[in-house]
């Protein structure tokens, strides 16, 4: 079975109120809008066989965040910053080579 899209990538954006470890205390919202805005630049978002950037609630690896994940290789990553999501979009959504250095699980 197919896919569909190229990459699917699910950015963790729950908010806790009650303090407890969570993506959203993270900058999770901005690097989604972030990512979404790359691939659209970059013309490799939109349909079927392209790259779809979604929001996603818990993914239940707070403590590892802020996470997202990559399908269909189910690759999880953290970020910092924009040039971490740059590199994610360069190397795994164009290149289809995974940063090795922002993985969760080794
Ligand atoms: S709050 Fe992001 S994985 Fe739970």
């Amino acid at each position: 079975m197919s896919s569909h899209y190229q990459h699917h990538v699910f950015f963790c954006l729950n908010q806790r109120e009650d303090g407890g470890a969570c993506c959203g205390a993270h900058n999770a919202q901005a690097m989604q809008e972030y990512a979404k805005k790359r691939c659209k630049a970059l013309g490799i978002s939109g349909g079927e066989g392209q790259v779809r950037i979604n929001k996603a609630g818990c993914l239940n690896r707070c403590e590892l965040g802020p996470v997202l994940v990559v399908y269909p290789e189910a690759v999880w990553y953290t970020f910092v910053d924009e040039q971490d999501i740059d590199e994610i979009i360069e190397s795994h959504l164009v290149g289809g080579k995974p940063v090795e250095r922002l993985m969760v699980d080794h």
